[in-house]
């Protein structure tokens, strides 16, 4: 059972448990984008994202990445193990695309030669400041060793995940992740999916993330569930 929230963001609930060391994470249908300006909900999105998170987390695990995920509780909670958050956001690009695209100027769509890691504060009232590696050293956030570990880890995440959705005719165009402790072990915390991830149809170059939502493109319930769909097929 668990009981008193611990924290609610905009996306999930996490809850306490009985056992202290563990935590309901509970996926809200609320969607939100500019730091939680723009707002909506979106049925059945909580219920995607757990099991899209739960899937993807498995198979990241099973290519030895460790991950804070114990089990899906019940449609919309997943239960994990309680992390010391490191406060840094992590992202991987394949491609050229968002937030990267906007302040080079440049075309969405470009196949990076090599994927590309980025650090950003997990700060809303900041809007997310991207800092550079001295940045997350200088201000504490990591330590060297735990620097290099969450770079390691997520190309680690990408090898996995991007050979995972090609075969179900998924780009990994790019993606989040946040890492937190477990004694000295740096772990994948939070959630891979649709709101985290950006996903497009490798043959037809359609969205299937969150960027409906971002860009007002509408279907953004029938693009998850698309991706749910396809990662179900063996
Ligand atoms: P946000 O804070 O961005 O609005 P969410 O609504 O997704 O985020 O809420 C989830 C919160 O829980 C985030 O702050 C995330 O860093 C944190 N979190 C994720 N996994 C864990 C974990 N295993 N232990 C502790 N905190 C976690
Ligand atoms: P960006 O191009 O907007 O910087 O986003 C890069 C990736 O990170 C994209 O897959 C979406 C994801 N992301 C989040 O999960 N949360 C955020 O707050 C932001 C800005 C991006
Ligand atoms: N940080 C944004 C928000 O307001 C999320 C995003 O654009 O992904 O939720």
């Amino acid at each position: 059972m668990a009981g008193e929230r611990r924290y609610e963001g905009k996306a999930k609930v996490m809850l306490a448990t009985e056992a202290g060391d563990r935590l309901w994470m509970r996926f809200k249908d609320d969607a939100t984008a500019l730091d939680g300006q723009k707002k909506a909900t979106i049925a059945g999105k909580g219920a995607l994202n757990a099991k899209i998170t739960a899937v993807l987390m498995g198979l990241v695990a099973a290519g030895g990445v460790p991950t804070h995920l114990r089990r899906q509780v019940d449609e919309v909670t997943l239960e994990v193990d309680a992390l010391e958050m490191m406060g840094v956001e992590v992202v991987l690009r394949n491609v050229l695309a968002g937030s990267l695209a906007r302040r080079l100027g440049r075309e969405e769509g470009q196949v990076l030669p090599m994927p590309v890691i980025e650090f950003y504060l997990k700060d809303d009232s900041l809007h997310d400041p991207m800092l550079a590696e001295d940045h997350v050293l200088a201000l504490g956030l990591a330590s060297r060793e735990e620097l290099a570990e969450m770079r390691r880890l997520t190309g680690r995440v990408n090898e996995i995940l991007k050979a995972a959705l090609l075969a179900h005719g998924i780009t990994l165009v790019d993606f989040k992740l946040e890492f937190g402790r477990r004694g000295q072990t740096v772990v994948l915390g939070d959630e891979i999916s649709p709101d985290t991830c950006r996903l497009w149809d490798t043959k037809t170059g359609e969205k299937l993330d969150k960027d409906r939502f971002r860009r007002d493109l509408g279907g953004l319930e029938q693009a998850y569930q698309e991706v749910a769909s396809r990662l179900e097929r063996a």
